[in-house]
């Protein structure tokens, strides 16, 4: 895993920014992986100012989220489709009909909707770079801990923890849900490339079980051990849990001398 500890949150959007702006340059045409939640809002506002300011532009590229709520229906403001369009979708050049959610439509058979999604970006040729963030409690979408480390896109019951975490965005009288389709770990492994951001005291420890713990379904980010090509992105705050943080800052310099040699990181 290659380990990158910045200052600030800010830095750590900015960065995220930058490493998908790369990829647009490279790729125009880029299979994207979308996230939701807290971490992903200003990493959102850089890329929205890039495609302003015409550095970049979604207009060939494809996204497909991670997860969305079950029983949230996408006008709802609360739903995931909502947060993507507020925050990205409704700002940016991308074709919406191109972007796609896990979305469970009136009368659909829930059930039928992740193999539905995973053929979906199986045909659109798989995600070239997965954006995530981290659960308190290590999950990735809503890969709570305990789900199957070789799970497909399918649905989740959300913990009491993160049912908690989440109620913080919804009014007492406001119906939150209990249930997401997510896509499953093995969908966010074969990804060709992962990025995860993380920030901020309250996920430190979650961060040092992905990166130093035993791999482990009870902390379903540690199978990104296991992937090739991963950069997580911490702040200070994030990192303060992490045992071998010399080691990570010490690579981080050898990898910049690198790049500037050859033009990527040669660390996973
Ligand atoms: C969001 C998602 C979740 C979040 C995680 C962190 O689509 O799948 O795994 O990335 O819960 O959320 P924040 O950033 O709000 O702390």
């Amino acid at each position: 895993m290659e380990i990158i500890i910045l200052k600030n949150a800010e830095k750590v959007a900015a960065m995220g920014g930058e490493l998908v702006a790369e990829l647009l340059r490279v790729s125009p045409a880029a299979v994207l992986g979308l996230a939701t939640g807290g971490t992903q809002l200003a990493l959102y506002r850089i890329l929205v100012a890039k495609c302003h300011a015409g550095e970049i532009s979604f207009r060939n590229t494809c996204s497909f989220n991670l997860d969305e709520y079950l029983g949230v229906t996408p006008d709802n403001p609360q739903s995931y489709r909502a947060y993507m369009k507020r925050e990205l979708f409704d700002q940016i050049d991308i074709d919406q009909d191109n972007a796609f959610l896990p979305e469970c439509d009136e009368g659909q058979n829930p059930v039928l909707v992740g193999p539905a999604y995973e053929q979906k970006i199986r045909e659109a040729g798989g995600i070239d770079l997965q954006l995530l963030g981290i659960g308190v409690n290590g999950h990735i979408g809503f890969n709570e801990p305990s789900s199957s480390l070789n799970s497909r896109t399918r649905v989740k019951t959300l913990t009491r923890q993160t049912f908690e975490d989440n109620s913080r965005l919804f009014s007492p009288d406001e119906f939150q849900p209990t249930l997401a389709i997510t896509m499953g770990i093995a969908t966010i492994m074969n990804a060709r490339r992962i990025l995860l951001l993380a920030t901020g005291e309250n996920k430190a420890a979650a961060v040092s079980k992905m990166v130093e713990g035993p791999l482990t379904a009870m902390c379903p980010a540690s199978i990104l051990q296991m992937h090739e090509r991963v950069t997580v992105l911490l702040d200070e705050a994030a990192a303060g849990g992490l045992r071998n943080r010399d080691y990570y800052e010490w690579t981080h310099l050898q990898n910049e001398s690198l790049k500037d040699r050859f033009g990527r990181s040669h660390e996973s």
